[in-house]
């Protein structure tokens, strides 16, 4: 396995190897089908857009994806991470799943229609984030969408995990990206530290 150039995978690869993968839900987020309902209404995501996910895990939100006629690209740093999601996943259709560590540099691709994060970005350093935030908007065409769930509060306020708010959001993605939906999530089953989440799409802006 490479190092990556920003955050370390080691330690995320002893927590695989191990099972300490205490956000994994077994199942997708129950909040996926509002997400994608306000994806579709404010941020008019297209059907069978093209979706890219980092940090994916067991990729069952990208299967859910998937499963809703989306073309889903998802990849995770730790090759433990995409043997399970291929066990479960593996023959879904439109879902492709590889190892691959997001602040790789990679060729251009083709661009995507939105990428989708669900304790990525609050999973990272913090001095990590605005790399993370940089290199999936390289990822996104014009107008294209950030929809994530991120985690608003932790019991462990030094993480990790790592909360994000509002506010810490609007640092983050303010100069490349509007806001065009954000609302509160009940408590999430896991992980248990932490107390809430929410729902958050960003647009990016076309230059
Ligand atoms: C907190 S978990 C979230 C997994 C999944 N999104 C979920 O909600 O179940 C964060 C994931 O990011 C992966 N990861 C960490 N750094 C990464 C990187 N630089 N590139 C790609 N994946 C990474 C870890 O291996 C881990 O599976």
């Amino acid at each position: 396995m490479t190092q990556s150039p920003v955050e370390k995978i080691e330690p995320w690869r002893e927590r695989w190897l191990v099972g300490r993968t205490g956000w994994d839900q077994g199942q997708a987020h129950g909040e996926m089908g509002r997400l994608l309902e306000h994806a579709t209404r404010e941020g008019r995501l297209p059907p069978g857009a093209r979706i890219f996910s980092a940090g994916c895990g067991r990729a069952h939100n990208e299967a859910w994806l998937a499963g809703h006629g989306y073309s889903v690209d998802a990849v995770d740093a730790v090759p433990e991470a995409i043997e399970g999601a291929r066990a479960l996943y593996g023959k879904v259709p439109q879902l492709q799943l590889a190892v691959a560590d997001v602040f790789a540099a990679t060729a251009p691709g083709p661009l995507y229609d939105a990428v989708f994060d669900r304790a990525m970005l609050c999973a990272l350093q913090p001095q990590h984030r605005q790399a993370y935030v940089q290199k999936i908007s390289e990822k996104l065409k014009p107008n294209g969408l950030v929809m994530a769930i991120l985690f608003r509060q932790t019991r462990s306020p030094d993480g990790p995990p790592f909360s994000v708010n509002e506010d810490a959001a609007r640092e983050l993605f303010a100069a490349q990206f509007d806001l065009v939906h954000a609302s509160s999530c009940p408590p999430p089953p896991n992980p248990q530290n932490v107390l809430e989440e929410w729902l958050c799409i960003w647009r990016k802006r076309s230059l």
